[in-house]
């Protein structure tokens, strides 16, 4: 099992100086606690960091320290990878894909923006994909009312509530599947599992965890500094 960690976004709208996946909490970069959760799951025998261009010696530093923080065979015996991300997450994703060796069955595709996602849910989604679903995704129960709506604003639908589903990563796939679901994107999407869905497959959500929730604003910092304190 491979895991792919894609930390090439800017994180404009964190208003940070510098990229999201290094902007700190309680101390330590948002990539480094991804890194940390994603070695500690159980089957992992690659893992891939997608970097900004100009940071691949600074993430090949989150890389080392997450390491650090997890004792234990797996860990040992574990090849890593920083490749430069590209303009767009697709591209990113497509960036640690080609770097994968021939062997490895399953793939885990996770945002570093998602740093507190834990082992264990990286264990139940490869769980998922090697029980032979082909494209796993965590997802949680939505609270609010969704509505869609036209460019100008007006309501055009108000989805089932109860059938809506707020999907994380990791996001877990069969590797042939993903790899074909990328080469046949002619467009971009905002998840891996969108171009799954594409190729008419199935993708099966299981239950999501609040510990994965996307660092995107400020007070998503400070919500994640709060877990950290108490534990997570
Ligand atoms: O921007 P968005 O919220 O979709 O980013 C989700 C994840 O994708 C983040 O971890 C970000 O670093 C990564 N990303 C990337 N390359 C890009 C854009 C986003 O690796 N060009």
């Amino acid at each position: 099992m491979a895991v792919v960690i894609v930390a090439a976004g800017s994180g404009s709208r964190l208003g940070a100086d510098g990229p999201k996946a290094f902007v700190e909490v309680e101390g330590t970069a948002l990539l480094t606690h991804a890194v940390c959760r994603a070695v500690a799951s159980v089957d992992i025998a690659y893992l891939v960091v997608v970097a900004p261009p100009h940071h691949l010696t600074e993430a090949a530093g989150c890389v080392a320290a997450g390491i650090a923080g997890v004792a234990g065979p797996v860990v040992d015996g574990l090849v890593t990878a920083v490749v430069p991300g590209g303009p767009e997450r697709g591209d990113s994703v497509m960036a640690g894909l080609a770097v994968l060796p021939a062997d490895i069955e399953v793939v885990l595709v996770h945002d570093a923006a998602r740093a507190l996602a834990p082992a264990a849910l990286f264990d139940a989604v490869v769980a998922a994909v090697r029980g032979g679903h082909p494209a796993v995704v965590p997802g949680l129960p939505v609270v609010d009312t969704i509505k869609e709506v036209d460019e100008a604003g007006v309501v055009r639908a108000t989805p089932v509530r109860a059938r809506l589903r707020a999907v994380q990563t990791p996001q877990g796939f069969d590797r042939a599947v993903l790899d074909r679901a990328h080469a046949a994107a002619a467009d971009q999407a905002t998840d891996d599992a969108a171009l799954v869905e594409r190729l008419g497959l199935p993708v099966l959500v299981i239950p999501g965890d609040l510990l994965a929730h996307k660092i995107t604003t400020p007070a998503d910092l400070g919500l994640a500094a709060l877990l950290l304190r108490r534990g997570a």
